[in-house]
């Protein structure tokens, strides 16, 4: 697979480390296309001190300790708080430590940095939450005039058809529904959502976890363990076998538009009751008199996304896990 390498994209990642946002993260840092200016951090799948943790750790495994980190939000906007940690571990990252020291964040809290960012690299800077909105919600509340200086949002969060904390409602958006109402409602130019009816076609199968711990390197060997605790997850609460690798979708999705499928559509957000943090999703080419506020995810070429993630992450492998991806993806 080549990359056809263009004028980098500049993101700051809002993400909840979390083990689908370190695959997430990693992917960010190592394609040519992308340019990672910063991560904030937010409560979610654990809380922000092991968020904040894990995203000094992460970068610091990479060997980017040079990008800054704003910790951010520390529980929802209303809701009271109710951490992922029987997917992701206590710590956030499958039981797995990472080394930070050394490293801290930077001075600053991650609402107010995006609201700044944004004002000194107007149209430059694309957002990626890849957790619960609460950040991205109080930035837009300190400064609205921020929709019009992102370019674009990419959001892993919601579903049109399905849930994954409740049978309506996807972890991001139930978290913190208020934040995802007021973002979805807020007038950025352009929001891309993906959400689980996408990411459930993002799932590492056993085959390419175990391909991932023969390949001797330190990376492929923290996705491996890191994913551990979280594959006996999706095998004790789904029988499933494998690891859905949601927000690495949402990456993978801006390098490569054959990546992902959309359709327009204008979605709201439930903010309480049975469908607490449901996004209702109205395709436009259906509910003709909605205003599209999102693009959203549909389907995903499964091979090539793993094809994406795995030749970027690991290129000196390239020829030796071709027929694995195909085996497995096929
Ligand atoms: C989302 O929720 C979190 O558990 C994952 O990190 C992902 O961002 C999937 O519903
Ligand atoms: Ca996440």
């Amino acid at each position: 697979m080549t990359i056809k390498i263009k004028e980098p994209k500049r993101i700051v990642i809002d993400t909840d480390p979390g083990v689908d946002d370190a695959v997430a993260i990693l992917l960010a840092l190592k394609h040519p296309n992308l340019q990672v200016e910063a991560l904030t951090t937010v409560a979610g799948n654990v809380d922000v001190e092991h968020t904040t943790t894990n995203a000094l750790g992460i970068l610091k495994l990479a060997g980017r300790s040079d990008i800054p980190v704003y910790r951010g939000a520390d529980k929802p906007l209303e809701r009271k708080t109710a951490h992922a940690s029987d997917a992701h571990g206590d710590t956030g990252l499958g039981g797995v430590a990472l080394d930070t020291e050394g490293v801290d964040t930077a001075t600053g809290e991650a609402a107010q940095f995006i609201v700044d960012y944004t004002r000194e690299h107007p149209d430059e800077i694309t957002l990626v939450p890849i957790g619960p909105l609460t950040n991205i919600a109080k930035a837009v509340t300190l400064d609205p005039s921020i929709v019009d200086r992102v370019p674009e949002l990419v959001i892993m969060g919601g579903a049109e058809f399905t849930g994954n904390i409740t049978p309506s409602a996807e972890f991001n958006f139930w978290y913190d529904p208020h934040a995802a109402d007021i973002v979805m409602r807020a007038g950025f130019k352009k929001i891309t959502m993906v959400g689980l009816d996408a990411t459930s076609q993002a799932f590492m199968s056993p085959g390419t976890r175990d391909l991932l711990r023969r390949l001797q390197d330190p990376i492929a060997q923290f996705i491996y363990d890191i994913t551990e605790e979280y594959a006996d997850f999706y095998w004790e609460r789904r029988r499933l076998v494998g690891a859905e690798l949601c927000d690495a979708l949402a990456v993978a999705a801006m390098v490569d538009e054959a990546v992902l499928e959309f359709v327009d559509a204008n979605v709201e957000i439930c903010v309480d009751g049975l469908c607490e943090g449901r996004s209702v999703v109205a395709r436009t080419e259906r509910y003709r008199d909605r205003t599209k506020n999102a693009a959203v995810g549909t389907r995903v070429d499964t091979k090539r996304f793993f094809e994406l993630l795995l030749n970027t992450l690991f290129p000196e492998h390239e020829a030796e896990m071709a027929p694995i991806i195909t085996h497995e993806y096929r």
